[in-house]
C-alpha cells in the first residue's frame, strides 16, 4: 500500500493569495440565502430559484455572444455557444426534480411571507424570451422600478431576436427573405411567412449546399425544445404545488402558463416538417 500523500504539498496559507473562496465571491454568494420564515423547506425554495437566476445569467451571456457572431455571419463559434444554452436548459429543466421533492404543505408553510413576489418579475427570464424573440411589451411592466433591468429589456425587446439575426443570414445567402421581415417592427411578436417556410424548406431538402444553415436551424429547434420542456415541468410543479390558485404574481396561475406553452419562437422551422 502507497498511499497518496500529494494532499500534504497542498497550498494552505491564503494570507497573501487569492483563495477559491475570494475568487467566487462565496461569502456573497452563500449569505444571499435569507429565508422569512423557520420553515424548512424554504431554503429550498431561494436554492432552486436562485441556482436558475445562475443558469439564465449563463444563457443570458452566452446567446447576446451568439448573437453577435451572427449579426457578423460568423456560424461556427456561434452554434458552440448555442450548445452551451442548450446543456444550460438541461440543468435548469432538472432542478424540477428536487423542488419536487416538496410538498404543497411545505410549501404553505412559508408562502404567505414572500407576498406578491413572483418568477414572473424576472428579469433575466424575460430577457431570455426577448432575445429568443417572445416579444411583448407588457412584460416590461413589472421592471419599471428598477431602469437599469428595464433599460436592458427595452434594448433587447427593440433589437433583432435569435432568429431575426438567423433570417438576415439567410437573406444574404440569397434565400428570398422579405424586406418587410428583415425590417419588421422588433418589439412586436414576429409573424410567419411562406417566404420564410420556402427559405427553410430549400435549407432542409438540400442540407448539403447549406449544411451550416441546417445545423443552424436544428440548433434553434434544439433551444425551443429545451425550453418547452422547462415551460411544461413548471406548469405541473406549480399544479402540484398549488392547484388551481391564482399566482403571487397575480396571474390567473395554471392557466396563464398553460397559455405560454402555446408560444412559437421560430414558426417556421416547425413547419418545414409538415412540408418536407
Ligand atoms: C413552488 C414552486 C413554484 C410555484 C408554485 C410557481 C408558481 C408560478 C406561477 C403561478 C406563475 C405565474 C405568474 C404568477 O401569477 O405568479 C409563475 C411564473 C413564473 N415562474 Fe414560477 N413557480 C414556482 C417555482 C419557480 C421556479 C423554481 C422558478 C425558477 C426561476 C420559477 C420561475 C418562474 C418564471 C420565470 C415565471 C414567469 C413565466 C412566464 O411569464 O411565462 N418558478 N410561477
Amino acid at each position: 500500500m502507497n498511499p497518496d500523500r500529494s494532499y500534504q504539498e497542498a497550498h494552505t496559507d491564503f494570507s497573501r493569495s487569492l483563495s477559491y473562496g475570494d475568487y467566487l465571491a462565496l461569502d456573497t454568494l452563500l449569505s444571499a440565502q435569507r429565508p422569512l420564515t423557520s420553515a424548512h423547506d424554504e431554503t429550498l425554495f431561494i436554492v432552486i430559484h436562485q441556482v436558475s437566476e445562475l443558469w439564465m445569467k449563463l444563457i443570458v451571456h452566452e446567446l447576446q455572444s451568439a448573437m453577435g457572431l451572427l449579426a457578423q455571419e460568423i456560424i461556427d463559434p456561434a452554434l458552440k455557444m448555442l450548445t452551451r444554452v442548450v446543456r444550460a436548459q438541461e440543468q435548469m429543466t432538472n432542478a424540477w426534480e428536487v423542488l419536487k421533492t416538496m410538498t404543497p404543505a411545505d410549501y404553505l408553510e412559508f408562502r404567505s411571507a414572500f407576498g406578491q413576489a413572483s418568477g414572473f418579475q424576472s428579469y433575466q427570464y424575460r430577457l431570455v424570451e426577448f432575445l429568443l424573440g417572445n416579444r411583448n411589451p407588457f412584460m416590461m411592466r413589472p421592471h419599471q422600478h428598477r431602469p437599469e433591468h428595464h433599460r436592458l429589456l427595452e434594448q433587447a425587446l427593440t433589437s433583432p431576436s435569435l432568429y431575426d439575426l438567423s433570417l438576415r443570414i439567410l437573406a444574404q445567402r440569397g434565400l428570398g427573405i422579405p424586406a418587410e421581415v428583415l425590417e419588421r417592427d422588433f418589439a412586436q411578436p414576429y409573424t410567419p411567412t411562406p417566404q420564410v417556410l420556402g427559405a427553410w424548406l430549400e435549407v432542409y431538402r438540400h442540407t448539403e449546399a447549406h449544411w451550416d444553415l441546417y445545423y443552424l436551424a436544428e440548433k434553434l429547434i434544439d433551444v425551443e425544445d429545451n425550453f418547452r420542456r422547462w415551460r411544461f415541468n413548471h406548469l405541473t410543479t406549480v399544479e402540484r404545488m398549488i392547484g388551481y390558485k391564482r399566482g403571487s404574481g397575480g396571474t390567473a396561475g395554471v392557466g396563464y402558463l398553460k397559455k405560454a406553452l402555446e408560444v412559437v419562437l421560430f414558426p417556421e422551422l416547425w413547419q418545414v416538417r409538415t412540408e418536407l
